[in-house]
């Protein structure tokens, strides 16, 4: 039986930038391409079908979380709305809302999340809300999300990410729902960013230490 996930080993070398297009402003930034937009495409496709399958003519409402979320947010709802069109005999209804983590400043080791934006979360009550992620690194962060949402009475609550790092200090946590699992190393692109820099590039991508030394100030902070 085969992973429910797409298994990306620690000694891939991905795809060489000269295979593919990427932003000229981005080509000294970048070790490789890890996974190709299009895969990311095919892959979201099939979490749709895997979805759309699971939650069987209920309700969804699909919580994106921002800003990371953004395009796989689009993606997989864009196949989930392309599934409720072709499907004669299955339809699930589709509400959207989109939420932001934001650290407490001040409480230094808690690490506490609060959510902010989105509609009162009071109205996820009785509702069978996706949470779209697109990464799940340690796990503490969605751990302490989950939290939060089943406070407020939602009738389930499943979590689809499209990645997930392999991290030494993970807590274990797994989505319901994963794109692939990733070595540990630091991605960016299809959203993903680092210091607000790469969402604006397709492929996700491992940074090179140019890149890093590159963008290391946090625009907005000059
Ligand atoms: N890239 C971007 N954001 C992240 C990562 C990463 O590898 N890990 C946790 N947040
Ligand atoms: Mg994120």
């Amino acid at each position: 039986m085969a992973e429910t996930f797409i298994k990306i080993p620690d000694n891939y070398s991905g795809y060489h930038l000269s295979h593919f297009c990427v932003p000229k402003h981005y080509e000294e930034d970048l070790e490789d391409i890890m996974i190709p937009w299009g895969l990311i495409q095919d892959r979201t496709e099939r979490l749709a079908r895997d979805v759309f399958q699971d939650v069987k003519n209920e309700p969804l409402t699909a919580l994106c979380v921002l800003k990371g979320g953004y395009r796989f947010f689009t993606d997989l709802l864009d196949k989930l709305t392309a599934l409720n069109r072709s499907q004669a005999s299955v339809s699930v209804p589709l509400y959207v809302d989109f939420i932001r983590l934001k650290s407490y400043e001040n409480t230094d080791s808690t690490g506490d999340i609060r959510v902010v934006g989105g509609d009162n979360m009071v109205s996820l009550s009785g509702r069978n809300v996706l949470v779209v992620e697109d990464i799940i690194d340690t796990g503490k962060t969605m751990e302490k999300l989950l939290a939060i949402l089943k406070n407020h009475q939602p009738k389930s609550v499943r979590v689809a990410s499209l990645l997930v790092k392999r991290k030494s200090d993970s807590t274990g946590y797994r989505p319901d729902y994963c794109g692939f699992e990733i070595p540990d190393k630091f991605v960016v692109g299809y959203a993903l960013d680092y210091n607000e820099y790469f969402r604006d590039l397709n492929h996700i991508c491992v940074i090179n230490d140019s890149g890093k030394k590159k963008y290391l100030t946090p625009q907005g902070s000059h």
